[in-house]
């Protein structure tokens, strides 16, 4: 893509529906804020000039993107295209072309956006819409083509005749325009219509009263341009990011038992060959290797590094936790702020206390060592290569290779005393 193309990020809409004291665009899907997804949808195609516009709650939103985006302020929402006009700072002077975006469509594949501009490039269009076909078309607005297909204008749901809420094909909010066109119609909006806004929508008409060619992408996945209005839809696209992610963590050769019941969130690599049983959870940034097995139950959350060949079993948390090839932590434990070593068995129910209410502490495994069940190990704590670890443990002090440490109370038997009692 052209690394010329601006980008802008429609963000000063009120949304009321998510029944919400934050910003309808600050609230996370799948982990990561709305308004965030789709500005880094907009950096994925290419794009490193982005401008947001925001007005309603500004704050939150600039503190979700910081100064990875410029701001362009809208006082007052006045609509699409009154939004649009606030950026004309930006814009004024430049050549070439600039995407708009609504920022409440997190899920469009960055594929498609670099398609929309190279289109709309290729044939030398001075603005191209995303658009789709749609079976419920209510609320969007619609699509206008005369008899040889041309596009000829937007109608928006409120303001369609009857005749043109048959249509089916809607607009996706989502356009590439030429920017010295863009600037130019933009002043030739007018709120003259049910809502009393400046439409955005509305630049289609007016470009091709003066005979400036525009025409449309028709996106194949109509998943990728829903919209976030209230958290029936936010629990939707949650389910379609999630199926996409595991989706294509099977092409890539990773055994899913249940993709109902597999969360894993952005940013993930796991190797060919390892198989995730039902009821998992993997956060982001996180590494895994090739032939583990995960489950069922697992809970693997941040930073987490592991190698080939290792099992981590029920209800077992682990995190910031690197973990060499071939190691096993099987069941019911608590790995967090930890290397492992090669090979090593961690018993049934051992846990690291890495957090002493102030700091968080590194635990130390080295190469196949044998931690037994019920073991504490009290962070910071190193554990040299081949130590065992008697069970039921409390580790507070270092353990030398090729050492057995046990560290619990001796056991007392009073022969006789329950047959007294
Ligand atoms: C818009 C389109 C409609 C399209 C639909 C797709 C217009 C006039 N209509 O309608 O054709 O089918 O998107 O989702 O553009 N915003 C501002 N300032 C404003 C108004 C809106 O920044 O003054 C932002 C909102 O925060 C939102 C985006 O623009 O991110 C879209 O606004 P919204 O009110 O949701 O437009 P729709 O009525 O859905
Ligand atoms: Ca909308």
């Amino acid at each position: 893509m052209q690394n010329d193309v601006i980008a802008i990020v429609m963000a000063a809409g009120k949304g009321t529906r998510m029944k919400s004291k934050k910003s309808k665009l600050v609230q996370k899907i799948y982990g990561k804020e709305i308004i965030k997804r789709s500005v880094e949808n907009a950096q994925k195609a290419g794009i490193e000039d982005i401008v947001a516009i925001v007005g309603y709650q500004k704050e939150e939103i600039q503190e979700v993107l910081g100064n990875t985006v410029k701001y362009a302020m809208q006082e007052e929402q006045l609509g699409t295209g009154h939004a649009v006009m606030q950026t004309t700072q930006f814009l004024e002077g430049k050549k070439g072309k600039v995407l708009v975006l609504n920022g409440d469509v997190p899920l469009i594949r960055p594929e498609t956006l670099k398609k929309l501009v190279e289109k709309s490039t290729e044939n030398k269009e001075y603005a191209t819409l995303l658009t789709a076909i749609y079976d419920d078309p209510t609320g969007y607005g619609r699509i206008i083509r005369d008899e040889g297909g041309n596009i000829k204008g937007i109608v928006e749901h409120k303001d369609a005749t009857e005749e043109q809420k048959e249509i089916k094909e809607i607009n996706a909010g989502i356009y590439c325009f030429d920017i010295e066109e863009l600037l130019k119609a933009l002043k030739e909006i007018k709120p003259n219509n049910v809502q009393g806004e400046y439409y955005l929508t509305d630049v289609i008409k007016i470009m091709n009263d003066k005979g400036l060619k525009t025409g449309a992408v028709i996106v194949e996945d109509n998943t990728e341009i829903l919209g976030i209005n209230d958290r029936i839809q936010l629990e939707i696209l949650t389910r379609i990011l999630r199926m996409r992610i595991n989706t294509e963590m099977m092409r890539k050769g990773v055994t899913i038992e249940d993709t109902n019941t597999t969360y894993i969130y952005d940013d993930v690599e796991i190797g060919m060959d390892t198989v995730r049983h039902p009821n998992t959870t993997i956060k982001s940034d996180v590494k895994i290797g090739e032939d583990c097995e995960i489950g069922p139950n697992a809970y693997i959350r941040e930073g987490c590094q592991i190698a080939d060949k290792v099992k981590i079993g029920s209800f077992v948390e682990v995190k910031k936790a690197i973990i060499a090839t071939g190691s096993k932590v099987p069941h019911l434990s608590y790995m967090g702020d930890c290397e492992i070593g090669e090979k090593c068995n961690i018993g049934c129910g051992t846990i690291t206390c890495n957090y002493d209410g102030f700091n968080k502490s590194k635990t130390i495994i080295g190469d196949h060592s044998f931690i037994g069940s019920n073991t504490n190990l009290v962070a910071p704590v190193t554990l040299g290569d081949n130590t065992f670890i008697a069970a039921g443990s409390t580790i507070t002090e270092d353990v030398p290779a090729d050492s057995l440490a046990i560290a619990r109370q001796r056991q007392i038997n009073k022969e006789g005393w329950n047959k007294n009692k």
